[in-house]
Parts: C-alpha cells; structure tokens; sequence
C-alpha cells in the first residue's frame, strides 16, 4: 500500500485518519468541502487535497486515480444521495484491485443474523424520521450506499461503528460479524480508534468482503467476551 485517498478528510473521524495514515509511511490524498479545506491546515505540504463534494463524481474520479486504498466516510447529508452517490463514484473510478474502506453506523444490517435491542430500533426511527422531516439527513440513502457496496465486487470494507467519543487511543477496536453479539454490548468505541480500525483495514486482507460492527477494545463487554486471536474478533 502506497498511496491512499480519504473521502471526508476534514471531519473528525478523517482528520484521524489522515493523521494514522501519514504515520504509516503512505501518500495521502484528501478531499474535503472547499469551504472545510482549512481544517486540514495542520497537514499542509504532507497530503494532496482535492477540495469538492464527496458525491461529485469528477471530483471523485481525479481523486482515486492510482491509489491504493480508498477510505471513505459515509455520511447521508441532506436529501441529494449523498451517501449512495459518493458509494457509486469510489466504487465505479476507484482502480480495479484497490482496498475500498466505508464507515457507517451499526444502523447498517448485514444480513438476518444482525439483531438490535427495540431501544435501538426506537432511536433510530425517531432519528431518521426528524432529520428527514427537515431534510438534514437522509438515513435511507446510508442503506442504499451500503446495499450497493455488499452487492459490488471490489474489495469492500463496511465498518460499522458503535457510539463514538473523544480520547486517547485505547488500541485496535474488536469487532463482530453481527451486530447483537455480547462482546459489542458497551457500544462505545473512541473516535482515533474507529479510524486507526478504517486504516488498518486496508491491509488486512481477511476483511474485504466482511462488514465488522467495531467496539473498543477497553471496554466492558469487549474486555469480558473477546476470543483472543490474532484478528480481533469475536464470531
Ligand atoms: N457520530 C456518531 O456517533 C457515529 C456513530 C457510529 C458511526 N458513525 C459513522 O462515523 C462516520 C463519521 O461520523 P462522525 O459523526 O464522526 O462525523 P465526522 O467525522 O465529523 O464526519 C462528518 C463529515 O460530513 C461532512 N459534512 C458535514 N456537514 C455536511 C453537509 N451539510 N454536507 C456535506 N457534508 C457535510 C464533514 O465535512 P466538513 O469537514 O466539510 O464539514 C465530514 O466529512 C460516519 O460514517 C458515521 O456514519 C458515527
């Protein structure tokens, strides 16, 4: 892996991954709303940026040119496919053998085996509904990015984060095939964390084609249910 490109690099989980990124020795290229390209200022002369929308496709198609790895937030601003739009363009202009990295919520189902408390399903609803309601985000749009990348043969990664929080590094979070499973109980991860996981990933061959829910490796349930492997994860 040489050179890699993140998608949403001004926001806070890719600020860290453009810091986790740099410190593995890889070319970074960033791309970020104009208007946020400042927020980048503390890596001026050490990434590319490419100021533009994540889901403007010839913004997309200049960026990924020769990269290696493609990490990606995932968010579903507005009511204009943000997600499904940004999704399609890495997928369709990313060089054919690149590791793609998408971030997402738990919100994001798999398949059957993924199973949420009602209070989950409750929050998400009410969520979705209001911010629909004022045309803020569309969570629907999420789905559909994610249901094209499982059905798309790149080298995908979705990771699917907990509730986040600042701090210090706590380590390489543990993950789970499915959401439901008792090691991601806690459902907290830190935020440098979620990202050094998104960046990792680029090299672990053992998740292309995998969706892993994350969860910090210092809590609670990842403390108390944690098989001891060498990739982290719990079944
Ligand atoms: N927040 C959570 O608790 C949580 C929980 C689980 C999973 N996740 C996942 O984690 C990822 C990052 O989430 P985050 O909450 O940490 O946010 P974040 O990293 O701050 O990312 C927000 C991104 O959205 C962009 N953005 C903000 N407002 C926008 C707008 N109106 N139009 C277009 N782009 C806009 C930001 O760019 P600018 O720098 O230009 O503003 C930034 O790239 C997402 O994939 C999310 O689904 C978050």
């Amino acid at each position: 892996m040489k050179k890699v490109c993140i998608i949403g690099a001004s926001g806070k989980l890719g600020l860290y991954m453009v810091q986790h990124a740099l410190d593995r020795g890889y070319d970074v290229v960033g791309v970020c709303r104009e208007k946020s390209v400042r927020k980048l200022d503390a890596f001026k002369g050490r990434i590319t940026i490419i100021p533009g929308m994540t889901n403007d496709r010839n913004i997309i198609k200049e960026a990924v040119k020769g990269c290696d790895g493609v990490l990606t937030v995932l968010v579903p601003w507005g009511v204009q496919q943000y997600s499904s739009g940004t999704a399609q363009a890495v997928m369709d202009f990313a060089e054919p053998d690149a590791r793609l990295i998408f971030s997402c919520g738990w919100h994001i189902r798999r398949d059957e085996q993924d199973v949420y408390s009602w209070k989950f399903k409750a929050l998400v609803k009410i969520f979705g509904s209001i911010a629909r309601l004022f045309r803020l985000v569309e969570l629907d749009d999420q789905v559909e990015a994610c249901r094209r990348i499982f059905a798309s043969d790149t080298k995908w990664t979705v990771v699917r984060g907990s509730d986040l929080e600042e701090g210090g590094s706590q380590g390489l979070p543990v993950w789970s095939r499915h959401v439901g499973n008792p090691v991601l109980e806690s459902n907290l991860t830190r935020r440098i964390d979620f990202a050094l996981f998104m960046v990792a990933a680029l090299e672990n061959d053992a998740l292309i084609h995998e969706a892993p829910a994350i969860v910090g490796c210092q809590t609670p349930s990842a403390i108390a249910h944690t098989v001891k492997n060498s990739d982290n994860t719990s079944p």
